[in-house]
């Protein structure tokens, strides 16, 4: 059976936002986690899945991934879904040492380019960069 909902029920402005992957990079016109969260609650079958047409940074796939739901997102935008993927993938504890490791070695590396300088890393040169991008930044795109 369809329920209505009252109009209060969708007051979020004091609730948290940005837990779990949902800060993980800003997004234009996001809503809050909570909208979704709140009609899965109410209309959401575990084990389901659920298709958002216009996912946008994903807030809807992951709230269904973690209310139980497959969830299939698709946009227009590729950073759009570069972003869902990554915020709506779970990952296997393996996958998630393997990033930690990642991590950790980055900032002891982070910590050695702040006392011994950067490294002077060679990277492949960029056909016309002398064109499109000005020496400072070809030196600071080289660097990452
Ligand atoms: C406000 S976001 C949607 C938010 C999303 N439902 C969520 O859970 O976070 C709107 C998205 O619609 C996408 N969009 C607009 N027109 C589209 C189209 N014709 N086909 C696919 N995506 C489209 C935009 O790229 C944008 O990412």
């Amino acid at each position: 059976m369809i329920k209505s909902f009252k109009e209060t029920e969708f007051d979020f402005s004091v609730e948290e936002t940005s837990y779990l992957s949902h800060s993980l990079h800003p997004y234009p016109a996001k809503f809050p986690p909570q909208l979704p969260k709140r009609i899965l609650q109410q209309y959401g079958v575990k084990g389901q899945t659920i298709l958002d047409p216009f996912c946008g940074s994903g807030t809807t796939l992951v709230e269904a991934r973690i209310f139980g739901m497959n969830a299939i997102g698709v946009d227009v935008n590729g950073l759009s879904v570069l972003l869902s993927l990554v915020k709506a993938t779970s990952l296997t504890q393996k996958q998630f040492s393997k990033i930690e490791a990642f991590i950790s070695e980055l900032k002891v590396q982070i910590s050695k380019w702040k006392t011994l300088g950067r490294p002077n890393i060679k990277v492949k040169e960029i056909e016309g960069q002398d064109h499109w991008f000005q020496k400072m930044f070809q030196k600071k795109l080289r660097f990452f």
